[in-house]
């Protein structure tokens, strides 16, 4: 049992992954001192439904100088961000001199096109490179993590904002309750909070296990999301489902009372109601589903080794440490692992120790089968190596069910 970060309720256990390293952290080589474990378990709070991590990895750890994830490495992600920059600017930030804060602005993969456009912003982003990116291309980022404190700071110097948002960022957030108040001391009396984050929704459905890890502290529905609002004086006024990431949805709040709750959002909430998304009985099913898929992936792994056959994977994300740890799939069973992200690459994986590589290793040395790591991007990656496929290769993948893809 823990105390829920939100409500300070009873939080119960449903799943125990085990201990795991930082899903971002890639040493240089192995055996070196200081590999950080933590148990990664979840729960789901009795009172409010949040459902979370049982145990909080200090945020230092985890976002540092050295942050390895950069959100413009993905052309769709690029894409996906560039539209919400445009809607913002269409619908949110038309008044006098508008002012959007965004909470982990990474490389800047949003605020650019917000710049471009002349409007005024400030990016929190306590990542020391990525921020440096985007400070490159001319945007203002602040290199702190976004809490009360700094909030009420951005209040003071630069008045209130129009727009804050944050994109697979909250849910990385173990002290929401700082959060909200932070919000509270800098949104403008109409302004909207806007965040986007992996849903338990799609996580259940597509048993996409390997969503949770370190990083993501909060795992959200519209249920515990419209809870959690109302607790600061807030209400949840719409949701909407995003393709990206496996699946996610953006949560849009206002201040009590301002603007009138959607339909999608009383539709989305029956949903929810309906398919118990939050019942320990739906989660336990849920942690039956991903022994299923450990124990039919590693036999997959086994029988491909004992028949003779290459496995490689591609896409080093987070999300795979948690597969390769929770399942102890190591360099044995997967050869090394394919990635475009220069920090990433020569480095090993979290904890098992599966080297990385670089794309152009992938073309140079056709494996018979790669693991899709980054299945999230499957579309992107599918068609730029389809020359893996017309060579005879085939893609591995693990959700919802372990299996091959066109098999
Ligand atoms: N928004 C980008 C996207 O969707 O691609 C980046 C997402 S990345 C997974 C999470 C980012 O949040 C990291 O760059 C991290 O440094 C940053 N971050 C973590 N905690 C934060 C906080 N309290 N305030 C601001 N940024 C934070
Ligand atoms: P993500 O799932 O957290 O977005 O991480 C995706 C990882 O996959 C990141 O390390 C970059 C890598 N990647 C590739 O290697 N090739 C690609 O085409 C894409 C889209 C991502
Ligand atoms: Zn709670």
């Amino acid at each position: 049992m823990s105390t829920c970060r939100v409500c300070d309720g009873d939080v119960v256990e449903f799943l125990d992954l085990g201990r795991q390293p930082l899903s971002d952290h890639f040493q240089s080589e192995p055996g070196l001192p200081g590999e950080f474990l933590y148990r990664l378990a979840v729960g789901v709070c009795e009172a409010c439904t949040m459902v979370q991590l049982m145990e909080e990895v200090p945020r230092e750890k985890m976002f540092h100088e050295d942050y390895p994830y950069y959100s413009s490495g993905s052309s769709v992600m690029q894409k996906h961000f560039e539209g919400t920059a445009r809607r913002f600017l269409q619908t949110e930030l038309t008044g006098q001199d508008p002012f959007i804060v965004e909470i982990g602005s990474n490389d800047g993969v949003l605020l650019r096109t917000i710049h471009e456009a002349g409007v005024r912003h400030l990016g929190f982003e306590p990542s020391g490179k990525v921020a440096d990116v985007a400070r490159a291309s001319g945007l203002r980022v602040r290199g702190d993590f976004f809490e009360e404190a700094n909030a009420i700071e951005v209040h003071r110097s630069e008045g209130f904002a129009d727009v804050i948002y944050g994109a697979n960022t909250i849910c990385h957030i173990p002290y929401l309750k700082s959060v909200f108040r932070g919000v509270d001391a800098l949104l403008a009396p109409d302004g909207v909070f806007v965040f986007e984050d992996p849903y338990l929704g799609d996580i259940l459905e597509k048993r996409s296990f390997d969503q949770i890890y370190d990083e993501h502290f909060f795992f959200f529905t519209a249920r515990s999301v419209q809870a959690a609002a109302a607790r600061f004086g807030f209400e949840l006024i719409d949701v909407e489902r995003l393709p990206v990431h496996g699946g996610e949805v953006r949560y849009t709040i206002a201040r009590g009372g301002a603007r009138r709750p959607s339909e999608a959002l009383a539709r989305l909430i029956a949903e929810e109601d309906a398919r118990g998304l939050s019942d320990l009985h739906r989660l336990r099913r849920f942690v039956a589903e991903i022994n299923d898929i450990r124990d039919n992936l590693v036999g997959l792994l086994r029988r491909l080794k004992d028949e003779g056959k290459t496995v490689v994977a591609y896409g080093a994300t987070a999300k795979s440490a948690t597969v390769t740890n929770f399942c102890g799939i190591g360099p044995d069973l997967v050869a090394w692992v394919c990635d475009t992200t220069p920090a990433k690459q020569g480095r090993l994986t979290p904890g098992m120790h599966i080297p990385i590589r670089p794309p152009d290793a992938f073309a140079a040395e056709p494996a018979d089968y790669a693991l899709l790591f980054a299945w999230n991007h499957a579309e992107e990656i599918m068609a730029k190596e389809q020359e893996f496929r017309r060579a005879g290769g085939q893609w591995i993948l693990y959700v919802p069910e372990v299996h091959v893809a066109g098999a």
